[in-house]
């Protein structure tokens, strides 16, 4: 089965956050069940600068304003096809924005590109590449699915998947783009790509794909409500058949504490001694006071999504109790404020990094005590996955992907010995201190610690079983 897999970010060519983990670890985990995935991604330059045996597939004189080629090509053993358009993607930093932290102007164009590029190739209109299933992730890529939907005089169409890894992201433009999508006329209605006025790349690609997935049972359960659909539950609700919630797994070459060159020293669940040694290095990399007493630990967008100004509360107590905090993040100006006020005023207790940076995100999964999540909402959420991996315990707010793969250690779970870290609920400032509370009280008893780790890292986090489930839902539409 050949399955194409549209995305505005990859690992390890391309990456702003768990998208590009995600997208970037699925083809390798399908291989077992007998799925083909390429990956069609625009060519930004570290992807143009990446792919290696490039041919020239097809070539477009005018897509959306220059020339484009749809070029096929290998990087670092993904299969790859890629929209090589200089003027919409080669420009330097981040896939959606300038160095200024603001949208480029022209991401309605770049994304209907990146859209309607798969959708051609998936209709075997150009490149000459089976497609037995398209799978679109999130706003950039969901339009394809209104392409093919709404795609005449083609009689054997490919299934549609569209994957929403986060509902937030909508790709919501003015109706003024509308006009140069390509589409007809008709689709510009309530169950096509219009949306209270505008037009959303989202809501086209879910009214239009025959599966809708997302990447937590829980989550898929949550934005058909209108606490968490942010204005697309009630589409949800009338597709619900077609909605599922798939876990994401973990890469787990990529993050394993036993090979791991981003770690002072490797370790797995019989040599966990070794951690401390990740601990020491890490106290040096962050300019904190060395001493045994527990790290929490945050690699996070910071974001109103993260919750980490719930934290950023209760830095100053948080201090006083004894533990020390290690975070990299990057975000809002606001939240990095406070956080580096409170660096500032806890030398040494608080080491915060705002930059992105892979090494010390392996380093702090490898050296701090604690994986901390405090989202007010998470679809899946990928650090605490690591976390469990690395017995760098995870405590999370109890919301999406965090509530599906944490087991909290309430007293029956710890008895029963299933606890793998701890979840805290309803999300605020308050229930946070609360379950750091109950963190520190279980940190003094050693034993009970290391059980925690030990149990995290022996759950399953691969993509074993979310691999299989992806496998059988694509068969079901091809059957
Ligand atoms: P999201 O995709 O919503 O940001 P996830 O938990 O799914 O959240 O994935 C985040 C990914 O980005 C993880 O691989 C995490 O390690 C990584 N990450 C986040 N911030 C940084 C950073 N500042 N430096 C390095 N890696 C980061
Ligand atoms: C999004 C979500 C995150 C999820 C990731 C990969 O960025 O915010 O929860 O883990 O996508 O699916």
């Amino acid at each position: 089965m050949q399955v194409l897999s549209v995305t505005s970010e990859v690992f390890p060519l391309i990456k702003t956050g768990g998208l590009a983990d995600v997208t970037g670890a699925l083809p390798a985990a399908l291989k077992h069940h007998d799925v083909s995935m390429t990956t069609l991604l625009p060519g930004y330059p570290a992807v143009m600068q990446a792919l290696e045996n490039s041919e020239t597939r097809h070539t477009d004189k005018n897509l959306f304003g220059g020339e484009a080629k749809l070029l096929s090509g290998k990087a670092k053993d993904l299969n790859l096809l890629v929209l090589d358009a200089p003027h919409l993607f080669a420009r330097p930093g981040n896939p959606y924005s300038g160095a200024d932290g603001k949208d480029w102007p022209d991401n309605a164009q770049r994304f209907a590109a990146l859209s309607r590029v798969a959708s051609e190739v998936a209709l075997g209109r150009v490149g000459k590449h089976k497609v037995d299933v398209l799978h679109l992730h999130d706003w950039q890529a969901a339009l394809a699915a209104a392409y093919v939907r709404y795609a005449e005089g083609v009689s054997n169409k490919p299934a549609t998947v569209v994957t929403v890894h986060n509902i937030a992201f909508q790709g919501t433009f003015p109706s003024s783009v509308f006009g140069a999508l390509g589409l007809p006329p008709h689709a510009y209605a309530m169950d096509g790509v219009e949306y209270y006025g505008n037009i959303s790349y989202l809501k086209g690609g879910l009214a239009s794909a025959d599966r809708i997935t997302t990447v937590s049972p829980t989550y898929a359960q949550e934005i058909t409500t209108p606490e968490f659909g942010m204005g697309l539950d009630g589409l949800l609700r009338e597709r619900r058949d077609v909605v599922s919630g798939i876990v994401n797994g973990i890469d787990d070459d990529t993050w394993n504490p036993e090979s791991d060159k981003a770690l002072a020293k490797t370790y797995n669940a019989k040599s966990l001694v070794s951690r401390s040694e990740n601990k020491r290095a890490l106290e040096k990399r962050l300019d904190l006071e060395p001493g045994d007493g527990i790290i929490h630990g945050v690699v996070s967008r910071l974001t109103w999504q993260k919750g980490l100004d719930l934290l950023a509360e209760h830095l100053d107590w948080l201090v006083g109790t004894g533990a020390r905090l290690a975070l990299i993040g990057t975000g809002e100006a606001a939240i990095e404020g406070a956080f580096r006020q409170a660096a500032a005023r806890h030398k040494g207790r608080i080491g915060v990094t705002f930059a992105y940076d892979e090494g010390l995100s392996h380093l702090i999964q490898g050296g701090a005590d604690t994986m901390l999540v405090p989202s007010r909402f998470e679809p899946c959420g990928l650090t605490q996955l690591y976390g469990l991996r690395y017995g760098c315990v995870p405590i999370v707010a109890r919301t999406g992907g965090l509530a599906d793969t944490v087991i909290d250690a309430n007293v029956a779970a710890l008895s029963s010995g299933a606890a793998t870290g701890f979840q805290f609920s309803p999300i605020n400032a308050d229930t946070l201190q609360t379950v750091l509370t109950r963190a520190h009280a279980l940190y003094a008893d050693r034993n009970a610690w290391s059980g925690l780790q030990l149990r995290g890292m022996a759950q399953d986090v691969s993509w074993k079983a979310s691999a299989a489930a992806y496998a059988a839902l694509y068969k079901t539409l091809v059957q």
